[in-house]
């Protein structure tokens, strides 16, 4: 895909195919993700690589910050947990740029999956307690975010369809609401 095409066309995705995302992908995902900028390139991201498919099941059964909302994740081949050691990157302005450094490389991972054919979805509403559990991830170490990978089904489940709701509309806002000219004018 054209650079541009990749951008515009990239949407989350949440109901995949039975169909394993190729280690030559994985590969140049966590490449994407490497090579991304950082707070003084400290690099403080980690990626936990999930492909165990009982461990994916217990993902999708535990790892929701309500009850069951993440279940849709059972069917991605691959999950992929972004985590941070925030003793790594620094805070500047009362900002914590291990959120930033992060969510910077996961996008990268994301749109390079995408430029793929590979779907994904950024979650947050997940217990950190119980994904740190499940993966044995220690106490020093912050999971921004997790994603599961897969080719799209062109059928979106149901559970997608219920999702909706939780996940907010898709229509944006136009430009005059987000951006303004030389001087603040919102
Ligand atoms: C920081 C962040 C947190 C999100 N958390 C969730 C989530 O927990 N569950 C979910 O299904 N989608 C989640 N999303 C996906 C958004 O719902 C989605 O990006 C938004 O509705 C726009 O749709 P699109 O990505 O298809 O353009 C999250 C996205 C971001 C960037």
């Amino acid at each position: 895909m054209e650079f541009k095409e990749v951008i515009f066309s990239r949407k989350s995705v949440r109901s995949f195919k039975n169909k394993a995302v190729p280690e030559e992908i994985i590969n140049d995902m966590m490449e994407a993700a490497r090579l991304s900028p950082s707070f003084q390139n400290k690099q403080c991201w980690r990626f936990v690589v999930v492909r165990d498919k009982n461990i994916i099941k217990e993902l999708a059964l535990r790892s929701g910050l309500v009850s069951k909302v993440n279940f849709f994740i059972k069917d991605a081949p691959l999950v992929i947990v972004a985590c941070a050691d925030p003793a790594k990157s620094g805070i500047m302005n009362e900002q914590d740029y291990y959120l930033v450094d992060t969510a910077i490389a996961f996008q990268q991972m994301m749109l390079t999956a995408w430029n793929y054919g590979i779907g994904s979805c950024w979650l947050a509403a997940f217990n950190e307690q119980k994904v740190r559990e499940i993966l044995e991830i220690p106490k020093k170490i912050r999971i921004v975010a997790l994603s599961p990978f897969g080719y799209p089904k062109e059928k979106k489940t149901v559970y997608e369809k219920a999702l909706k709701v939780f996940a907010g509309s898709k229509k944006r806002n136009t430009f005059n609401k987000i951006v303004c000219y030389d001087k603040w004018k919102f």
